[in-house]
């Protein structure tokens, strides 16, 4: 285990094995759609969770990427601006939104908001983590893998000032070192 974590919440092989769950409710829930979903992850904490996900969707699907500012540290700014927009169209698209974690919920809403503004026909979201405590918004996931208290966690994408997003295991960063 890193040193840097104070325990691990969710091994390697807990993620997968909600992966294939998860994979299996967005096989189900888009099995008799007329179009290829676009399932698009929201860079760069989505990155382990979107690749595991996606292995299990049964189904033709594309993808692509967004990113969105995030936090500086622990805390919101509150002010998202998207860093990077998606490639593809998303008029009339069935979307599934692809995120780390939802905290206070700002950031998936504004996306949500966002790809609905451009034309999509349906968006939806696919979170590894949710925190409710801190729900400041009215957003939930739609298929999400795990609650979580209200604790800062690290790995499997998810970073404190960039770091720890390659770690195989969802772990707390102890608390000194923030
Ligand atoms: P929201 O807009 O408050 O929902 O924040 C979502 C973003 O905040 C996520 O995509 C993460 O980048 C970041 N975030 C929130 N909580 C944590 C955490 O516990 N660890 C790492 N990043 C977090
Ligand atoms: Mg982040």
């Amino acid at each position: 285990m890193h040193p840097d974590v104070k325990k691990i919440l969710f091994t390697e092989e807990d993620i997968v094995n909600r992966c294939k769950q998860l994979g299996a409710q967005l096989t189900e829930h888009y099995r008799d759609n007329q179009h290829d979903l676009l399932v698009v992850g929201v860079l760069k904490g989505s990155i382990p969770f979107f690749a595991e996900l996606i292995k299990h969707i049964d189904l033709d699907i594309t993808v692509d990427f967004i990113a969105a500012s995030s936090y500086a540290g622990t805390e919101s700014l509150g002010d998202i601006k998207i860093i990077k927009d998606l490639d593809s169209s998303v008029i009339d698209r069935d979307i599934v939104l692809v995120e780390d974690i939802i905290d206070t919920g700002l950031t998936i809403k504004e996306i949500k908001e966002l790809l609905y503004h451009k034309g999509a026909h349906d968006v939806k979201v696919a979170a590894l983590l949710n925190k409710q405590s801190r729900r400041i918004t009215d957003i939930s996931a739609d298929f999400l893998g795990f609650e979580i208290p209200n604790e800062f966690v690290i790995g499997f994408g998810l970073d404190f000032n960039q770091k720890y997003r390659n770690l195989p295991y969802i772990g707390v960063l102890k608390e000194e070192l923030y």
